[in-house]
This record gives structure tokens, sequence and C-alpha cells, in this order.
């Protein structure tokens, strides 16, 4: 599947977005090594902090329902620039994504800029740093 292909399954997951706070509708889309895609969008609460980014909501539906190993992710969002992923979601990617996996960023105006889980974290802290038994 390309970025693009990947990135219309984002637009798609953006129209469930709930977000009655900040109006701000963002979609994801994540590709997992079996060719299988969980969409996500922003789910936004009245206590605001309980709010979940569309990124991590694909990312959690994935690693709940058993997929682990991903190929690529795109987000979207109405942005001036490609939208833009905040660094709670960089840090979960980190933890399930190869530092090199594809990550497509878009916005509605069709622009699409490739980047990477490590040009977007780098320096991230992960399990390496944690002692040998808490590693897994
Ligand atoms: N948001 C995402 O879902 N993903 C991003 O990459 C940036 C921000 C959400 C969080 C909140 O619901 C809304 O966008 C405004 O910040």
């Amino acid at each position: 599947m390309t970025g693009k292909e990947l990135m219309e399954l984002a637009l798609q997951a953006r129209k469930r977005a709930y977000v009655p706070y900040s109006n701000y509708k963002v979609g994801a889309a994540l590709l997992d090594c079996d060719g299988k895609v969980f969409r996500g969008c922003n789910i936004e609460n009245a206590a605001y902090s309980p709010s979940n980014c569309a990124e991590r909501t694909a990312i959690f539906k994935a690693v709940s329902e058993g997929s682990t190993k991903f190929s690529a992710l795109a987000v979207v969002a109405d942005s001036p620039n490609p939208v833009t992923p905040c660094g709670v979601c960089r840090q979960v990617m980190v933890e399930f994504c190869d530092p090199k996996m594809p990550v497509y960023l878009g916005n509605l105006k069709g622009e699409l800029v490739e980047t990477t889980v490590e040009q977007l974290l780098p320096g991230a802290f992960t399990a390496e740093a944690l002692t040998p038994e808490g590693r897994h």
C-alpha cells in the first residue's frame, strides 16, 4: 500500500473524530506487517486530559487486537502544513514501531510529507535505558 492510499484511509478515519471541545478533527491509519489497517481518530473528553489523539487510538486499537508489528502510519488534519504529531504520540510510536518506519503526515489541501519515527523523536527514551530486569 502506498503512503497516499494509507492517507486516504486516515481521511476516512478523521470523519469519526469526537471533538466537541477543540473542533479539530484528526485521522490516522496504521498498517501492520500482515497488511491489516487500523484506523484511529481523536476522542476528546469534558475533563480534557482523558482525550486521546488519533495516532494513539490507532496504535492502541492494533495492540489490543494482537497486532504489534507495523509498517507505516498516516496522520491527517485540517492544518496549514501537514499535521505534526504530539510528543506523547511520538513516544508511543517509538514503543511499537521500527525507528525507520515511514510516517506520512498530511492535511486537507492534499499536502503529504514522509518522515520516520526516529526523525520525529530523536534520542527517544526506550526500554534500553531500563535496568536489565525492567527490559522485556
Ligand atoms: N491531536 C491529534 O489527535 N493528533 C495530533 O497529531 C495532534 C493533536 C488532537 C488532540 C486534540 O483532540 C486535538 O487534536 C487538538 O489538539
